[in-house]
């Protein structure tokens, strides 16, 4: 890892212990890249049995990075993660947008920060979220529908207290199932319950 800057935290529930280094890509259900260069990239892994989705978003900055479901394409009515790492500490907060502004911060927060990372170029935001949130009115209810995925970042961390600096050229969507045709993968699953034989939908 000579050479390279690299900024970890473990925050959550799924405290790994150590800093295992940037995240290894095969262990996602599934990935796909937003941007047309591939440079901004959502991974995750429905865990049905669980109740809930790992996502992990990588976008080309260590600045503030977000993305989120939109139900109309637009900022409108999205629901959208907003974090990064500012002088080593993470900062990620669940937020709704209810206009072409900047998102506000959601009452309940409900999806959750495992790990934010940054590489000196790009930053890592792992985090997870119920399938049912149960916040009907500011988080996106996700459904086997696919739904526009919108992404954007900015070039430098927010001041504590301050909002994201918007960049209108960095952002972007891409339409995903995000439940479709999906199995559940995951390996630490199975074998916590193995009667569900990572199966079921
Ligand atoms: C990444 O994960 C896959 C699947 O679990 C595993 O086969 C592979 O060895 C891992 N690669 C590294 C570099 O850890
Ligand atoms: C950070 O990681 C990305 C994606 O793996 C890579 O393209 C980029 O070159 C890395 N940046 C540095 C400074 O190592
Ligand atoms: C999600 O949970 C809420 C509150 O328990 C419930 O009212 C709602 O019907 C659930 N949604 C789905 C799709 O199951
Ligand atoms: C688990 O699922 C696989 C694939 O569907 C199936 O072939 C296998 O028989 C199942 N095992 C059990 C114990 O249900």
């Amino acid at each position: 890892m000579a050479g390279i800057l690299l900024q970890c935290v473990v925050v959550a529930v799924f405290a790994f212990g150590v800093c295992w280094g940037l995240p290894n890509q095969s262990r996602w259900a599934r990935t796909e890249a937003l941007d047309s260069k591939g440079q901004v990239r959502l991974h995750w892994t429905p865990r049905i049995t669980k109740g809930d989705i790992q996502f992990l978003f990588v976008a080309p900055s260590t600045g503030w990075v977000g993305v989120g479901f939109s139900p109309n394409g637009g900022m409108i009515g999205a629901d959208m993660v907003i974090g990064g790492i500012r002088n080593g500490s993470p900062y990620f907060r669940d937020c709704h947008s209810v206009g072409n502004t900047l998102p506000d911060v959601d009452i309940q927060q409900d999806y959750e920060l495992v790990r934010a990372m940054e590489n000196g170029t790009h930053t890592w935001l792992h985090f997870s979220r119920k399938i049912n949130t149960t916040d009907l009115l500011q988080d996106y209810q996700i459904t086997n529908e696919a739904v526009d995925i919108i992404w954007a970042y900015g070039e430098r961390d927010p001041r504590i207290g301050e909002e994201p600096a918007y960049h209108a050229l960095n952002r972007g969507e891409r339409s995903l199932s995000i439940l479709d045709a999906i199995v559940d993968v995951g390996q630490e699953e199975a074998s916590a319950d193995p009667s569900k034989n990572g199966t079921e939908i």
